[in-house]
């Protein structure tokens, strides 16, 4: 496998994602919480940062302290690091190298360049510069402002690349990260979806024995494949519970009910609808929503679970990013909302837990899904909040404004699946506003709600752009749903990207 040590870059996961979709296996852990090199570490990374080598309290890891046949690849900062504390030299830069570049003057002699075209586009983010190398480094390729683009040391194969291999501007970014890894590195590519449902299944197996497990299922991508892959490993054994929160889209329940059912799963699907517009009654604040709903979830839940007697493990869908341990170079982030993931293991359901997920992306996570033969409609489904439509009806929650928002996001969601454009957006709803406007139809004045549809293209929701839609398209929605959905009669479309706005309204 392929270490990674992060200095916190915004761009680590993303190294991460593109070894993996090499078929390598790679960990990402921070640079000051280093694993113990074994035999099984193939190579290092040396990730980004958003700090500079010239701070007082920079991040930086004894590199030259690995043992020496095991290659080491410094990535902007990383290769900063190495330069500086190898004897060479990092000085702020007389211009922001910042952008696409052109480098040149490759040395293809070296491995890592093998096949890599003179003049490629790669690039940069940085307002440091290597004014030298590390002591006894050749450089091999430069740009037209920045001298060491990249440097090997003599006799070791330690690089440094001031560029971004892994985004996508970087052209030929691909082939270095697989000159690196295969054949500097020296790792074989047999990391694949088959291989890892196939281990894991295993894996499962002999953890599991024939324990009981349980699990929530929401209808997202990450339960479905998780539960997936513990039903494969002890079949019967695995009972998930599927919950009607009454804040999920039109005839959701059922049809996911369904497919789960088509995949053999054991799921008991409770109608707890009552139970949670209860809890939510009367109130109008978006965390006190989340929490009054969080809370009845886990009351749904364990009333469940205590049915299901002698379960000893709890499953869960956890994934990678929310495993991997995030450094904090520049001080703590601030919680923007008390978001994600409203289950959680309460303290007094002593069970352990078991996540056959957590080493994957979730493009990962995809391709194991399609390996188990996990259909489309599954797979491919947009990410919805665990709050479900209640944080999409701002303001307090009733039975008869979820009923309007279910309408009137069906019509959306279908037409975006009947328009070709649902897979081209990332995320999409539409969201009741507390307001309401002066209409006319016919000869009538209304009097009436205004809803908002939000759909915006992202890689991870962590940014977002607003999908520009075509005009036609949001026409016809727009006028199918002042037609057919009752007590709405304005529609407005959300164009604010994230940041500085969230998805969710609320
Ligand atoms: P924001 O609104 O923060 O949303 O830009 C980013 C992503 O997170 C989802 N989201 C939630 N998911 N519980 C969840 O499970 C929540 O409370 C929650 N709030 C937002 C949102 O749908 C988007 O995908």
């Amino acid at each position: 496998q392929i270490l990674i040590l992060d200095f916190g870059s915004q761009f680590t996961q993303l190294i991460a994602r593109r070894v993996r979709e090499l078929n390598v296996y790679c960990e990402i852990h921070p640079f000051n919480k280093i694993p113990a090199i074994t035999s099984e570490i193939k190579g290092i990374i040396l990730s980004g940062s958003p700090c500079s080598v010239r701070e007082e309290d920079a991040p930086i890891v004894d590199w030259q302290g690995f043992p020496s046949e095991i290659p080491v690849l410094g990535i902007c900062y990383g290769a900063q690091m190495m330069a500086q504390t190898g004897g060479g030299e990092v000085l702020p830069s007389s211009i922001r190298e910042y952008g696409r570049t052109i480098l040149n003057k490759i040395d293809n002699r070296y491995a890592l360049f093998k096949e890599v075209a003179d003049h490629t586009q790669v690039w940069m983010s940085h307002s440091d510069t290597i004014a030298s190398a590390p002591t006894g480094a050749d450089i091999i390729a430069s740009t037209e402002t920045v001298r060491v683009a990249a440097f090997k040391l003599h006799d070791q194969p330690r690089y440094g690349i001031q560029f971004h291999p892994e985004v996508t501007h970087t052209l030929q970014g691909k082939t270095i990260l697989k000159n690196f890894v295969v054949d500097i590195c020296e790792c074989s590519q047999n990391w694949t979806p088959d291989s890892f449902a196939e281990a894991s299944i295993k894996e499962l197996k002999e953890k599991l024995g024939d324990d009981k497990v349980i699990m929530g299922l929401s209808g997202g991508v990450d339960s479905s494949v998780a539960a997936t892959l513990i039903h494969h490993a002890i079949g019967k054994n695995l009972y998930c519970i599927f919950v009607d929160n009454g804040l999920l889209r039109k005839n959701e329940f059922e049809e996911v009910l369904e497919s789960y059912k088509g995949l053999g799963l054991n799921v008991i699907g409770v109608d707890a609808k009552e139970q949670f517009y209860t809890a939510l009654q009367g109130l109008t604040d978006p965390e006190a929503k989340r929490k009054a709903i969080g809370k009845t979830f886990i009351d749904v839940f364990d009333a469940e679970a205590h049915k299901v007697e002698g379960a000893a493990w709890l499953g869960q869908g956890t994934i990678y990013p929310d495993v991997i341990e995030s450094v904090s170079v520049k001080g703590p982030s601030v919680t923007i909302k008390s978001h994600h993931n409203v289950g959680g293991l309460p303290d007094f359901m002593k069970l352990q837990v078991v996540e056959p997920l957590r080493l994957l992306f979730k493009d990962g996570v995809r391709e194991v899904g399609k390996s188990l033969d996990i259909p489309q409609n599954i797979l491919g489904r947009h990410p919805f909040p665990g709050p479900g439509l209640a944080i999409r009806i701002l303001g307090d929650i009733t039975a008869e404004k979820v009923q309007i928002l279910q309408e009137v996001d069906a019509i959306f969601i279908n037409a975006l699946k009947d328009s070709g454009l649902y897979d081209k957006v990332w995320q999409a709803g539409a969201i009741l506003l507390p307001v309401q406007s002066v209409g006319v139809m016919g000869d009538e004045r209304t009097y009436e709600k205004v809803v908002a549809l939000r759909a915006v293209t992202s890689v991870d929701g962590m940014t977002a752009d607003w999908a520009h839609l075509p005009y036609e398209f949001l026409a016809d929605v727009s006028n199918e749903i002042i037609n057919r959905v009752k007590g709405v009669n304005r529609v407005v479309y959300d164009i604010s990207s994230k940041p500085p706005a969230t998805i969710e309204w609320e």
